[in-house]
């Protein structure tokens, strides 16, 4: 393979959760990168020093773009003149619960023809095992007229960032390598090192693959187990937060996972279902995947009813005309992504049992047709806890709130027996 010198080492496809990071990432390890993204606000945005991603503040993107570290731009033949090109778009479902890829085939379509010998191309979608190789290789050849493994390397690498995540980042989480064949794995090994501060690779883009999901699976089915006994704490009056933090003081063979209102984000509710409907081409059922989905997401059905019990015993009210506070609508504590959030669905319930429904949350001012109101506990005949935000008081909340229903044990150590009841 021959190369010519590049405008740019990198090029990112898709300027979200993981791309931003992502050019940032490989900006500070002094690179240069080009993001490419179709929604022009966005990219104007980007190359105004703007970001939309907390993870990536915009006193740490100025300077990048500033410097001209990081462009932005919303055309795909900027490819050809970048060494690397990484694409990370959307991976969702669709309706039916079954994997939509189309974000993945259309970015291959663009960059396709604008291929050339010598590129590495790496996908960090998370997806299931097979599309490296037999869904964007095809596209990449036909569109390029070039050949995988003989003209360009291919491989896949999943994210594993966590939004809102201090501990670990994009630079210090171990990637995943795998490629469509050794000399791609090592292609993209070597591009990861020159930013990252460890690469494991493996022996093929399936196994890359497979290895993104194993990791979300592990933590939908662990979640479920503690959901389910949640219900069954629930039931039994045993205190469910006190039993996981009394098992969490083992200190091996044990992992602790809580308890909460539902799955919440772009990745733990969505990907499982990957895996299982590629199995069904192979006559497997994933059991323990349909499973963990199930319990997950009768959660905000649970939770509706603990609200509607609490309302019944703390005020003698029914859901039907209560005003109830939602406290915390983002997937998780901390950050401002409400993709997916389980509160989506508690609020809908709500409001479908006659309840009048408003919401709190400080990193999110808009939410299903709603905007945050002021926190007042006290304006409210139940106050739901389904996010617990670090910054909330909620030693205040308790004292000024009438039913408190917490889904996320925020409460502890300041319950009130009669007001304040916990998943
Ligand atoms: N968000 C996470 O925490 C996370 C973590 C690990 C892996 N992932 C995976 O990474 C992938 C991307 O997720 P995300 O959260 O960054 O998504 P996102 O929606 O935040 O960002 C994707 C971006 O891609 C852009 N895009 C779509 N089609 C494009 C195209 N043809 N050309 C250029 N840009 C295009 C969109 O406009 C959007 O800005 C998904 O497969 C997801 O499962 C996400």
């Amino acid at each position: 393979m021959t190369s010519t010198q590049s405008s740019w080492d990198i090029a990112v496809i898709g300027a979200g959760y993981v791309g931003m990071p992502h050019a940032q990432t490989f900006a500070e390890a002094g690179k240069r990168v080009v993001v490419v993204d179709v929604v022009d606000e966005m990219v104007n945005a980007i190359n105004r020093g703007e970001s939309h991603i907390q993870d990536v503040p915009s006193e740490r993107l100025k300077p990048l773009v500033d410097s001209g570290a990081i462009t932005a731009t919303t055309d795909a033949a900027v490819v050809r003149d970048a060494d690397a090109i990484v694409i990370a778009v959307p991976t969702p479902l669709s309706p039916q619960r079954e994997p939509d890829v189309s974000y993945i085939e259309r970015a291959a379509r663009e960059i396709a023809p604008h291929l050339r010998k010598g590129h590495l191309v790496v996908l960090e979608s998370t997806t299931y095992p097979g599309t490296t190789r037999d869904v964007l290789r095809p596209i990449l050849e036909e569109g390029s007229g070039l050949r995988a493994g003989t003209d360009f390397h291919l491989a896949f690498a999943p994210e594993r960032v966590d939004p809102g995540r201090q501990d670990f980042t994009t630079k210090t989480t171990p990637k995943i390598v795998g490629g469509i064949d050794e000399a791609s794995t090592q292609a993209a090994a070597s591009f990861y090192r020159g930013a990252l501060d460890a690469v494991h690779t493996v022996s093929t883009s399936e196994v890359a693959e497979l290895t993104k999901l194993l990791e979300n699976i592990f933590r939908s089915v662990n979640i479920a187990l503690v959901n389910e006994l949640a219900q069954l704490c629930d039931r039994m009056d045993i205190d469910v937060w006190e039993v996981v933090d009394a098992a969490a003081t083992k200190p091996f063979g044990f992992m602790s996972f809580k308890p909460g209102p539902g799955l919440g984000g772009h990745c733990i509710p969505l990907d499982p279902y990957y895996l299982s409907w590629k199995a069904r081409e192979f006559d497997f059922n994933t059991r323990f995947v349909e499973l963990a989905g199930e319990i997950n997401n009768n959660m905000p059905y649970f939770c509706r009813s603990v609200i509607s019990q609490a309302l019944n015993h703390g005020a003698q009210k029914p859901l039907r005309g209560s005003k109830i506070l939602i406290l915390g609508v983002a997937y998780k504590a901390d950050i401002n992504d409400v993709r997916e959030s389980p509160a989506e669905k508690i609020v809908e319930l709500l409001r479908t049992a006659g309840a009048d429904v408003a919401y709190h949350d400080p990193n999110v001012p808009e939410f299903d047709g709603l905007h945050s109101v002021p926190l007042e506990p006290e304006v409210y005949d139940c106050v739901a806890i389904v996010t617990a935000h670090s910054s909330i008081d909620y030693e205040d909340v308790v004292r000024r709130g009438k039913v408190i229903v917490d889904f996320r044990n925020a409460t502890r150590g300041h319950e009130v027996d009669g007001k304040v009841w916990k998943l």
